[in-house]
């Protein structure tokens, strides 16, 4: 059955649970995390980027959809568009059956430039109005996601040029937020706390100088009914990494969020956690694996089937640690 994000992140708060967001492209990756729910009982969040809807097309993406909820009745889905850039994005998913839309207007809809205030505001203001009527649930997302090693973040995604962002753009102001979620009406709001997209958020274990956590129960302190959103919480696991590595992979030491430091964001209101770049680790560890063990290998199944078990025993981990098994 389809819900929506408020929904669930209303229920998410009154048991005291997170929720992974997982990014899909693709039925492999619908496949891993749908089996992953039902054998855990957990509800999910589904989400799909522009980059996605055009990878997969809107059609062929919102009938996986269909055919995800006839395999799994019993499993909640939401739909969420992932850093919609401007309004025709977020109406055009909602057209295709979201539930819920990201309006990113923490960036000008180039998704590069940093924006200012009251485009935001503005623009958000209008998902919010438009998305509401039709009971669709909006979040939104104050201060630029990026590193507070660098200084790295308008473009979200570490190509950024280094060190041209402050500590005041890399990091959610807590009265601003209160003042944007009073303006905006937003479901869920996405905070800027030190996490990046991607596999290189930080050069070393994270501590409380570069992953901000304070922001965090800052914003709750003021808003303990506002449910929080983490992007860029991949923990990009050691072993994921040596796996990838050890099938000819070539990929530098980094480090990503740790799981504990999720579950403290859960204890602090923090609802919605959003996942890409381990699931695509996982994925491509599995693939090259086959690719470098069985060289005579070209069956795709017999590539995806690894993959597709390597992405569902992930996800059911982060289920478990973050107390939504069970909650379906
Ligand atoms: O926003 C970042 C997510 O990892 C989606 O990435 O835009 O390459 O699909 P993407
Ligand atoms: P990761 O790159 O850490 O998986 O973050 C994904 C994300 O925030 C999608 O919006
Ligand atoms: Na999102
Ligand atoms: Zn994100």
């Amino acid at each position: 059955a389809r819900i929506t994000l408020r929904q669930l992140l209303d229920h998410a708060a009154e048991r005291g649970y997170g929720v992974p967001a997982f990014n899909i492209n693709n039925m492999e990756q619908v496949i891993a995390i749908m089996e992953a729910a039902a054998s855990c009982d957990a509800p999910v969040i589904l989400q799909a980027s522009r980059g996605a809807r055009s990878y997969a097309g809107d059609r062929m993406l919102a009938k996986m959809i269909e055919a995800a909820e006839a395999e799994h009745p019993q499993i909640p889905i939401c739909l969420h568009q992932d850093h919609g850039n401007d309004e025709a994005t977020c109406l055009s998913a909602i057209q295709h059956g979201f539930t819920s839309v990201m309006m990113d207007g923490s960036l000008m809809a180039d998704a590069r430039t940093p924006a200012d205030y009251d485009y935001n505001v503005a623009i958000t203001a209008r998902v919010t109005d438009m998305a509401h009527r039709v009971g669709v649930s909006v979040e939104g997302e104050l201060g630029v996601l990026g590193s507070l090693e660098t200084g790295t973040g308008a473009a979200e995604d570490g190509h950024g040029a280094e060190g041209t962002l402050s500590h005041d753009q890399l990091l959610t102001d807590p009265d601003q937020a209160v003042a944007f979620v009073r303006a905006t009406k937003v479901d869920a709001l996405a905070v800027a706390m030190g996490t990046s997209h991607g596999a290189y958020k930080f050069s070393r274990k994270p501590d409380g100088a570069i992953l901000a956590m304070h922001v965090i129960r800052a914003i709750n302190e003021r808003m303990p009914e506002l449910h929080l959103v983490m992007h860029g919480s991949s923990s990009v696991p050691q072993d994921l990494q040596e796996a990838f590595n050890r099938h000819g992979g070539e990929m530098p030491q980094t480090w990503g969020v740790p799981v504990e430091e999720i579950l403290l964001g859960i204890r602090h209101g923090v609802r919605k956690v959003n996942i890409d770049t381990d699931c695509r680790l996982a994925m491509a560890a599995a693939i090259r694996k086959v690719a470098t063990g069985n060289r005579a290998e070209f069956d795709p199944r017999q590539f995806m089937k690894p993959a597709i078990a390597a992405l569902r025993d992930l996800c059911r981990s982060r289920f478990q640690a973050f107390g939504t098994a069970g909650q379906a």
